[in-house]
């Protein structure tokens, strides 16, 4: 009897230690991808940080001989009268201008201009935003489904700021439906963020691109800079928030932002 009952005891030390092993597990995957996840963030904000310091020297340095180009080219053209020479002086000054475009919105993604922090109701923002975009969103055939649950308190924020990352995502959307489509704007909040999903029905990320869209510089749009999302996720972070893709297949895209109420 006594044997019995010490086997039986061995048992369930040997059950116990094995439902120890077990916990011992999943605390050690759920810690490691806490750290994979870390180190990710880190990767990601080293760039943004890298893209900062290279962008903010490059822009500058670039943009004073692209000054004097600009100035030169306006001289050659103002006396000139050969109408084809002239369409090439016009040609020369539209690149000009775009290169200029590209160095404004690298100077954009690496520093905050004009800083201001108000009361900002952020429904306005989105309402403001679409405003702005309604004629894209006209030409486009484009519904747009506002789904506010709850409309959330104002938040100390930049209102430009908070405004740049609804025009970067309604931007991608808007580009990515063609001819119509549906872009959905979600609004909700808790104790502790505010929500907001952005939806289209284009034609998705494909999977393998999802892990860099954030990226500065990833584009897959021959007339894009891949600014747009780092300037999104620079903001983001910026007020503690967080966004992601939330969604992507063929049916369409969701990024969601949550924002610290
Ligand atoms: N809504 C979307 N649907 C499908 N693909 C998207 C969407 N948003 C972003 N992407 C993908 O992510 C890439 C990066 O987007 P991002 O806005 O950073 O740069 P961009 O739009 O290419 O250029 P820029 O915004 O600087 O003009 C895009 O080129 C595209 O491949
Ligand atoms: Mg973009």
């Amino acid at each position: 009897m006594k044997n019995r009952e010490l086997l039986r005891e061995k048992e369930m030390l040997l059950a116990e230690i094995e439902a120890w092993n077990l916990e011992l597990e999943a605390r050690v995957h759920e810690k490691s991808e806490a750290l994979q996840k870390a180190q990710a963030e880190i990767v990601q904000s080293e760039k943004l940080a890298t893209l900062g310091y290279l962008s903010a020297g490059m822009a500058h340095e670039i943009r004073n001989p692209l000054n004097s180009i600009s100035l030169f080219v306006q001289l050659i053209k103002s006396g000139m009268d050969d109408p084809e020479k002239l369409e090439y002086v016009d040609k020369i000054v539209k690149e000009i201008d775009r290169i200029d475009g590209i160095l404004r919105k690298l100077l954009d993604a690496s520093k905050r201009p004009k800083f201001e922090i108000r009361d900002v109701l952020i429904h306005q923002v989105i309402d403001n935003t679409l405003e702005i975009f309604s004629p894209q969103i006209q030409l486009h055939k484009i519904t747009v489904n506002r789904d506010y649950r709850n409309i959330p308190p104002a938040i100390k924020a930049d209102p430009s700021e908070l405004e740049q990352i609804f025009t970067n995502l309604f931007l991608n959307s808007i580009n990515e439906m063609a001819s119509e489509g549906t872009l959905g704007v979600f609004l909700d909040y808790d104790q502790k963020y505010i929500t907001i999903r952005v939806s289209d029905t284009g034609t998705g990320i494909p999977a393998e691109n999802v892990p860099y869209v954030f990226d500065p510089f990833f584009t897959t749009n021959s007339r894009g800079t891949g600014l747009g999302l780092s300037v999104v996720l620079r903001i983001v972070k910026n007020y503690k928030g967080k966004i992601e893709v939330e969604k992507s297949d063929a049916t369409g895209t969701t990024f969601c932002v949550k924002l610290p109420l």
